[in-house]
């Protein structure tokens, strides 16, 4: 199998695989998975919706599944149910110079099923409003004192904005080692694009508040702040969020703490400080995962992170209590627009050698993210 470009050959995926049945859809998919083997890794992020996850080789978070499709010797293409970033550092990751000597030469294809599942947080941060931030930052502090450090939810072009200004990248789950690392170098941090994460985890380090300051893209002057603001702050956050976990609030926490009396509160790290802070714990999706398996039966829990994860723990875990933290659905909207049909019809494409909504990351860009993200699996 090559699969090399971009090749809409076949119609639109719809309504020829709309009007199929889920159940001869997910047929058809498992048709492709046995038709290719190995040569053929589909991941999936927790946040995926359950007949998606079902004929997933790994699911994971953001950080796993990038690992996870650098480290298959034998893949030849990567069908990535998830959003956009992630399929770009996925295509980064397995397709680094070393990776790709190894293989004779040959590159992995990477394929995001549906093109419009991005990520609003991501979406939120233009390698332009960034370049300008730092530009702007400089007629005010000095740049060589500030490491950049962009969370994995972003472009691959901010990826090697921190690559070529001496930054690094950070996921949730290693948000804190990564502030380490950078303060161990730098007097300073600009964290993009969350401001939540960045918060969250400098004040775990005992940042105070007063030494952070928020920068707004929109705002001409100096992102919003005053110059002694900005003079005096050790993390200048990037004024973006994700909308998901924006919608927990802490009111929801007191709600669920007044109606189940010993519930524990578990929490995303995007969520807002002040709901974080009147959490119990908070950690990655694969932390909130992880502290659901090794409770004991009975515990009880309020979930605060994407719907479908929540969901899914719910049922697999029928002898503790799990609730949603919010009364209102919080789920991620593009990445449920991966679905049966777009994932059949992206394979079907792939083993017809005809790849479709292929991920391709130019060479100067992936070059330079790749130095970030190596910066980032270097620190333990
Ligand atoms: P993690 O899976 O890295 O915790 O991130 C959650 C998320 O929002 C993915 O976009
Ligand atoms: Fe982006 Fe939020 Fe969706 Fe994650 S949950 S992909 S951060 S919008």
């Amino acid at each position: 199998m090559t699969a090399t470009a971009s090749a809409p050959a076949f119609a639109s995926p719809f309504p020829a695989y709309r009007g199929l049945e889920d159940a001869a859809l997910a047929e058809r998919i498992e048709a492709v998975r046995r038709q290719l083997g190995p040569r053929l890794v589909i991941l999936g992020h927790h946040y995926q919706q359950d007949g998606v996850i079902a004929h997933a080789d790994f699911q994971g978070d953001s950080y796993q599944l990038s690992k996870n499709a650098a480290d298959r010797a034998d893949c030849e293409a990567i069908a990535f149910c998830g959003v956009h970033f992630m399929a770009e550092t996925a295509d980064i990751l397995a397709n680094r110079p070393e990776k790709v000597a190894a293989r004779g030469g040959r590159r992995v294809t990477v394929v995001l099923p549906d093109m419009a599942a991005g990520c609003s947080m991501a979406d939120m941060a233009a390698i332009d409003q960034v370049e300008d931030a730092w530009t702007d930052l400089g007629t005010v502090i000095d740049t060589a004192d500030i490491t950049p450090v962009t969370y994995i939810n972003s472009a691959a072009s901010l990826k090697a904005f921190c690559g070529r200004h001496g930054g690094i990248v950070c996921t949730s789950s290693n948000a804190r080692a990564v502030l380490d690392w950078a303060f161990a170098r730098r007097r300073r941090v600009l964290f993009f694009p969350d401001q939540h994460l960045g918060r969250n985890t400098a004040r775990t380090m005992g940042i105070p508040l007063t030494e952070m300051c928020v920068w707004n893209p929109h705002d001409p002057a100096l992102g919003g702040s005053s110059r002694e603001q900005l003079q005096q702050s050790r993390v200048i956050l990037w004024q973006g969020h994700c909308s998901v976990h924006a919608m927990f609030k802490p009111e929801h926490v007191d709600a669920m703490r007044a109606n189940i009396p010993g519930v524990k509160v578990l929490v995303h790290p995007e969520c807002a400080m002040e709901v974080v802070d009147k959490a119990d714990l908070a950690g990655s999706t694969s932390y909130i995962i992880k502290q659901v398996e090794a409770a004991a039966p009975g515990t009880k829990w309020a979930i605060g992170t994407e719907l479908h994860l929540v969901k899914r723990l719910e049922q697999n875990h029928p002898e503790q209590t799990i609730r949603f933290l919010s009364p209102v659905v919080c789920m991620c909207a593009t990445m449920y627009r991966i679905d049966l049909a777009h994932l059949c019809w992206s394979l079907e494409h792939i083993a017809a050698e005809k790849p479709v909504n292929v991920i391709r990351v130019d060479d100067e860009t992936a070059k330079w993210a790749l130095t970030a993200l190596e910066r980032m699996l270097a620190v333990k």
